[in-house]
């Protein structure tokens, strides 16, 4: 089916006379406060020594290929801290292919996509988990582990999809709809989670939809992934009417122009790009699966219609490819840095707290799209 034209219908709050929702905007973070003084952990030095620069040696070599030396002595003594604070704290961090080289691939312990980083969420033996991502990422994280400490290296990192809507909008959705299921990408907060029967992500959005044997089905709140899922099944969607600010400023004469400059190139975009995009693209996946379509066909050329970072990512392990990066940078994902996880691990500080009752109806969701088979 066309892309443009799948979607049974399209809602959003004005619809229903909403006008205001949203996760409120966390405000600026303040000093460090008496509390986070009194658990901090003596401070490692940050200085840049031949020590550090030994000790991080193996880790350079990782992102030669994106990081210039000058800039490595700035970066090299935060890593070396963080990873002895992980040890101390009993730390793990997980972080979004979308984070920058020297957070992916030198203090991370598990790095992927959504549904990768909410499945090892669910594994985690460690005490504390430090979320390096954006805040519904680490909210899927406390729900998958309530009894777990879960930080946030910086809790502005919000989300365009996750602010389009609240647990209310849902609310008047399955109003207007009685009986038709509802499926949530994680780009949500866990109160939209509580009320919907099944999250999905963009690695198993159709595999979600068709899961639940209905003949129309509301995805939310991404209009453009609900417009791609459209087109891959018989199943009516109906949709709302967010969409991520990072992947919607794409355009297909921009792509168009790239191929006209090389034709040989090869154009994967991720499924929140708009319509005009995805039907210019080669091939349209979530993060994992445009990694991997890399990693198989290692192309001569390629664009990655997504995330600037994670082309570094992707660059730093495959070199010999050349990447084009349209870039738009999620300026949410950019609030996570090298210092603020220092920070995070120092000081046991931003944690991600959720209504119990509200967390036990959102882990339904979650796990129910976790555990359905492939
Ligand atoms: P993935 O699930 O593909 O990692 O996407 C998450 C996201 O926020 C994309 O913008
Ligand atoms: Fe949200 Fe888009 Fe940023 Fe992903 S890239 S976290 S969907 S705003």
């Amino acid at each position: 089916m066309a892309l443009e034209t799948a979607l049974a219908g399209l809602y959003g709050p004005e619809d229903f006379g909403n006008p205001v929702h949203g996760r409120p905007a966390a405000p600026a973070r303040s000093r460090v406060t008496a509390e986070e003084r009194a658990r901090a952990l003596p401070m490692p030095s940050l200085e840049w020594t031949p020590e550090v620069e030994r000790a991080t040696a193996h880790l350079y070599e990782k992102v030669k290929a994106v990081i210039p030396p000058v800039e490595w002595p700035f970066m090299a003594p935060y890593i070396k801290a963080i990873n002895e604070l992980k040890r101390e704290r009993n730390a793990v961090i997980l972080a979004h292919n979308y984070q920058t080289p020297e957070i992916f691939n030198c203090v991370a312990d598990i790095g992927g996509d959504s549904l990768k980083l909410a499945i090892e969420a669910t594994k985690v033996k460690a005490d504390t988990i430090i979320q390096c991502g954006v805040h519904f990422m680490a909210e899927t994280s406390k729900i998958l582990n309530p009894a777990k400490t879960v930080l946030i290296p910086d809790s502005r990192a919000g989300c365009s999809l996750a602010s389009s809507i609240t647990g209310e909008d849902v609310r008047l959705l399955r109003e207007r709809f009685p009986g038709v299921p509802v499926v949530a990408y994680v780009n949500t907060s866990a109160d939209v989670k509580a009320e919907v029967d099944i999250c999905c992500t963009s690695s198993n959005a159709v595999q979600v939809v068709e899961s639940l044997g209905a003949d129309t089905v509301i995805m939310l709140p991404d209009q453009y992934l609900a417009k791609y899922v459209a087109s891959k099944t018989r199943v009516k969607i109906i949709a709302w009417k967010g969409a991520c600010e990072v992947h919607e400023r794409f355009t297909g004469d921009e792509l168009r122009s790239y191929r006209t400059a090389d034709p040989g190139v090869q154009i994967i975009a991720h499924p929140e790009c708009p319509p005009d995009v995805i039907a210019e693209a080669d091939f349209t996946g979530s993060t994992a699966h445009m990694i991997n379509w890399v990693r198989d066909n290692k192309p001569k050329r390629v664009v990655l219609v997504t995330e600037c970072s994670m082309a570094d990512n992707v660059q730093a392990e495959l070199p010999q490819i050349e990447f084009v990066k349209p870039c738009n940078l999620c300026p949410h994902m950019k609030r996570i840095t090298l210092p603020k996880i220092w920070g995070s691990l120092v000081y046991m500080r931003e944690e991600v707290t959720i209504d119990p009752m509200i967390a036990d109806k959102a882990r339904r969701s979650v796990e129910r799209m976790i555990n359905l088979k492939n």
